[in-house]
């Protein structure tokens, strides 16, 4: 009920968030279309699908119109969702890989949200805007650099609009950094970290009831992403997941808008992870088919960008060693800087000389406006409860037809890292030059995210 009351009483618009969007410069939307109920649907709505889908039940501002999945299990997830929200049998498209297609066919769909494996995302991304739907996507690394490009392409000739589904930036203690950037905090920014760190080693291996292996399956035998995440594992060796770590640095850093990454550098580690995994767990042994697999992807990849401002930033990918969940974030500037996996902050001036002092009081300063207000709002939501500002910003967005806070240019810039990371490997840890997807427009566009009134 408090999300409710916090849709009904509120919006972005009111709260200034949609009016100073990065896109604000680019082409304007074909589509005049403003709605204030959306009409929405899902394609993919396995794991983080039911997330996005759960929160859209709850919203008078939303009708879901329809879900797309292409496993009976997901779908029979998703309808009691909408049994539970009490808005009965929600309409279906499934039962071939393309379904989806026909789902974006109704012309009474104004948005849809993709949630599927990623190797989806891109086509399913495209249809979606050449259907005319304002489309979330999920978060992934790109496949290649032509793949973003299309993405892009794809926006400006049909101006439908893509928004990236980057919840992380909307992590509290993330736009609380994001304030004390924009304050000056830290000074000029000089170096940041930041990474997806996460032992996915027995990722999603079950749902309770079915014997699905542990990790130590994968494919037709996994569940959920270890279905086709972990078969990236064995054929790629990248970056395969920047974005939870580079979509708040870019923000801080103002990419795209005044700041461009101009060329990247990777490192790959030996990998040893998944094979120790499988070797050593119950299900597994020595003798287990899985055991004898050269696995391609470097249990650690370090990444080294360079900014045309000038700073540095290192992107670590590290999911198959044990270890605690950690996005390793460090902002830096002339000043001082944060780092999150010891929650402290150092600034010269306020702290003792050399000391670090718990990032907990600079966190409740610079909270941020939303975070302040919507509090209890949030509560209960996904991670924390950034998932329900990322699907408001969604929805409010959509509703105005008006261009993403997290757009397909982030998308493209964020996206491309993946590739550029598996060419920098694959040429003994070369430089590989960003494309510029603003084609030159960075250096007008303003960063509007989540800027306070
Ligand atoms: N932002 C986050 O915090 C977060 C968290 C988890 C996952 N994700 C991302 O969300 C996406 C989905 O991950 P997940 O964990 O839900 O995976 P999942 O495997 O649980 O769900 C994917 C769903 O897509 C369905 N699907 C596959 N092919 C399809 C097709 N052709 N048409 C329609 N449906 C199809 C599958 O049947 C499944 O139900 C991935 O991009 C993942 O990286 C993001």
């Amino acid at each position: 009920m408090n999300r409710r009351n916090f849709i009904k009483n509120s919006s972005l618009a009111s709260l200034g968030m949609l009016s100073t969007r990065a896109g604000s410069q680019e082409k304007q939307s074909e589509n005049t279309k403003r709605t204030d109920k959306l009409n929405i649907g899902f394609i993919g709505v396995g794991l983080r699908g039911r997330d996005h889908l759960e929160l859209a039940l709850l919203r008078p501002d939303c009708n879901v119109s329809a879900i797309c999945d292409t496993d009976p299990l997901s779908i029979k997830e998703a309808q009691k969702l909408a049994e539970k929200a009490g808005k009965g049998e929600l309409k279906v498209f499934t039962g071939e890989d393309r379904a989806y297609l026909k789902m974006l066919e109704m012309k009474s769909l104004d948005a849809v949200i993709i949630a599927t494996p990623w190797l989806w995302h891109t086509e399913m991304a495209i249809a979606a805007m050449k259907a005319g739907k304002y489309t979330g996507v999920e978060v992934s690394g790109g496949f290649s650099l032509d793949e973003c490009w299309q993405l892009v392409n794809t926006h400006e000739a049909t101006g439908s609009h893509l928004f990236f589904l980057e919840n992380v930036c909307y992590r509290r203690d993330i736009m609380a950094v994001l304030n004390m950037v924009r304050k000056d905090l830290f000074g000029e920014l000089i170096h940041m970290e930041c990474g997806y760190q996460h032992d996915l080693r027995n990722v999603k291996f079950n749902d309770g009831k079915q014997p699905y292996g542990g990790g130590v399956e994968f494919g037709e035998k996994g569940f959920s992403e270890a279905k086709w995440r972990t078969t990236q594992s064995l054929n790629r060796n990248g970056d395969l997941y920047p974005t939870h770590g580079i979509g708040p640095v870019s923000k801080m850093l103002n990419i795209n808008s005044g700041n461009r990454f101009l060329y990247l550098t990777s490192t790959a580690s030996k990998a040893k992870g998944l094979h120790e995994y499988i070797v050593n767990h119950p299900q597994g042994g020595n003798s287990h088919p899985n055991a004898t697999i050269e696995w391609k992807l470097g249990d650690v990849v370090t990444s080294v960008l360079k900014t045309i401002n000038g700073e540095s930033i290192v992107i670590t990918h590290d999911t198959n060693l044990p270890r605690p969940y950690s996005l390793g974030f460090r902002v830096q500037g002339t000043k001082g800087l944060w780092m999150d996996v010891n929650s402290s902050i150092y600034t010269e001036g306020l702290n003792d000389k050399h000391k670090w002092q718990p990032a907990k009081e600079f966190l409740e300063k610079y909270d941020h406006q939303l975070w302040k207000k919507y509090e209890n709002d949030a509560r209960g939501a996904g991670h924390g409860g950034m998932d329900f500002f990322l699907l408001h910003e969604f929805v409010e967005c959509a509703k105005a037809n008006a261009s993403a806070s997290i757009d397909v240019y982030d998308a493209a810039t964020w996206m491309a890292i993946t590739p550029l990371s598996e060419q920098s490997i694959a040429t003994g840890s070369m430089p590989q030059p960003f494309p510029d997807f603003t084609r030159g427009r960075w250096t007008e566009r303003t960063n509007g995210f989540a800027v306070e009134q």
